[in-house]
């Protein structure tokens, strides 16, 4: 599909670069809400092995389109089409890593939250700035941030609207790694290539084991993890990967994917 407000590259390693390019600030209009949602469908369709969602320079995402805000109808629509968008983001059978260079406010924070690690150049800044609207996060905000950073500080974010500079969103969880920010390309590129030669289909079962445990009880995730412990033997690269222990040593084994 051709993409208006957005680029999604494929490279040879079978890692993905989405990149918003929605003008200056990258706002999570409609319109580009549904590019999102489209290129996630893409992406589950046709699975690559890890993914790096980017968004401008200064501004990774400045949250919603406040301008397409207007009443109860609007609200009845905006909610459910940005969640969809980015539960399917999230659903991705691979790794999805955030690239954050800069502001990630609002959606934009939430669409940082809806991948599974975000990198933070030092100048980014996270932030849950709708409460200075006089609304709530839409896009995950309130369950997704509280799930990553806990509680507390999730209510303390969201209810006050400060943001929070890239030191200490690693302090408290929110971003896993700060790098300069001319790395920050080349460090998410990095980390997605050592995933993208790795064991896919047990990345995609432990991904899937991970997220759908934090939603349930401790049992009901050790009982996902079991019957993801005996799926994983039936793919070629738990045969490929115990051989070539049991012949080479740890860490040798060339994974084919399948
Ligand atoms: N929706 C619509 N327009 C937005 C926007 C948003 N979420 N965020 C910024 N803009 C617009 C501004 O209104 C401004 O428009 P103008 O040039 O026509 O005046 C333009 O983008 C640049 O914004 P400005 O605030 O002048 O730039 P800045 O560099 O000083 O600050 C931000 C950038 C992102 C820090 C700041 O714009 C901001 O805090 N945005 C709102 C974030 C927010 O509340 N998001 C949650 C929405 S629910």
């Amino acid at each position: 599909m051709a993409y208006e407000l957005l680029t999604l590259e494929r490279h040879d390693n079978g890692v993905a670069v989405l990149t918003l390019a929605n003008g200056k600030v990258n706002a999570l209009s409609g319109a580009l809400v549904a590019e999102i949602d489209a290129a996630a469908e893409e992406l589950t369709d046709s699975p690559p092995s890890a993914v790096i969602v980017s968004g401008g320079d200064r501004i990774f995402a400045a949250g919603a389109e406040i301008s397409e805000f207007g009443g109860l109808d609007e609200a009845k629509v905006i909610g459910p089409e940005i969640h969809a968008a980015f539960d399917r983001l999230a659903a991705l059978p691979c790794l999805v890593i955030a690239a954050v260079s800069g502001y990630a406010l609002g959606g934009g924070c939430e669409l940082s939250l809806a991948c599974d690690y975000r990198i933070a150049a030092e100048r980014a800044v996270f932030g849950q700035p709708e409460i200075l609207l006089g609304i709530i996060p839409g896009g995950g905000g309130t369950q997704r941030l509280a799930r990553v950073v806990g509680p507390s500080k999730a209510k303390e974010m969201c209810l006050t609207g400060r943001q929070v500079k890239a030191d200490e969103a690693l302090q408290i969880g929110l971003a896993d790694e700060v790098v300069a920010p001319g790395e920050l390309h080349r460090r998410a590129l990095a980390l997605a290539a050592e995933v993208a030669k790795g064991a896919l289909q047990a990345q995609a079962i432990t991904k899937r084991v991970i997220d759908s445990g934090l939603s349930t009880s401790l049992n009901a995730g050790l009982a996902l993890e079991r019957e993801g412990f005996v799926e994983v033997f039936g793919t070629d690269d738990s045969q490929i990967g115990v051989a070539s222990f049991l012949a080479h040593g740890p860490g040798k084994a060339e994974f084919t994917g399948a």
